[in-house]
């Protein structure tokens, strides 16, 4: 909400500053919508295999990299998430995670976005792969949504 105060503002600034004739964009209006994965990076497939093995190791770093935000189980109300009023998807939900490709959550895992930091090179390309399995594997067939309070 702030931050869509913050562009109004800085609209209306530019507005003023700017010569009519000048067709000027506000700098960092929509910048949240233009998040763009290359389409590369989109289509890599997952180089690693759901094995027990990967699960158990993409577990572990979930746990201490992810769990404080998206959740233990992957609702999205981990204690820092909850401190940040973040509103993060339900990763229980198929529906939550059904759009993205593996490239996508390999992408967005390694590289952040908007509140969330990446791995960047803290971790090795097949940890990051095996947090993808992992959290496709918390997605639960009989999901259905809590009541929205
Ligand atoms: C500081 C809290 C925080 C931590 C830690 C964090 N995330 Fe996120 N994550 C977010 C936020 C906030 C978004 C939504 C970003 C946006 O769309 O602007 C997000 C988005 C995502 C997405 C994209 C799909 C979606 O839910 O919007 C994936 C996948 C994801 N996170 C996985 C992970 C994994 C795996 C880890 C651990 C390696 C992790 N995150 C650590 C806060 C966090």
């Amino acid at each position: 909400m702030r931050i869509a105060v913050r562009v109004v503002a800085a609209l209306v600034l530019l507005c003023c500053a700017v010569s009519a004739r000048q067709e000027q964009k506000a700098p960092g209006a929509g910048t949240a919508a233009e998040y763009k994965i290359p389409p590369e990076a989109s289509k890599l497939p997952n180089p690693v295999k759901s094995t027990p093995a990967s699960l158990a190791a993409g577990k572990k770093t979930y746990g201490f990299d992810c769990a404080m935000c998206h959740g233990k189980d992957g609702d999205g109300k981990g204690d820092l998430a909850t401190d940040m009023k973040l509103k993060l998807a339900d990763y229980r939900d198929p529906a939550s995670l059904k759009d993205m490709t593996d490239g996508d959550l390999f992408y967005i895992i390694k590289n952040g976005k908007g509140e969330m930091t990446g791995e960047g090179e803290r971790s090795k390309p097949e940890e990051i792969w095996n947090v993808v399995i992992y959290i496709r594997s918390l997605a639960k067939k009989d999901f259905t949504a809590p009541a929205k309070q």
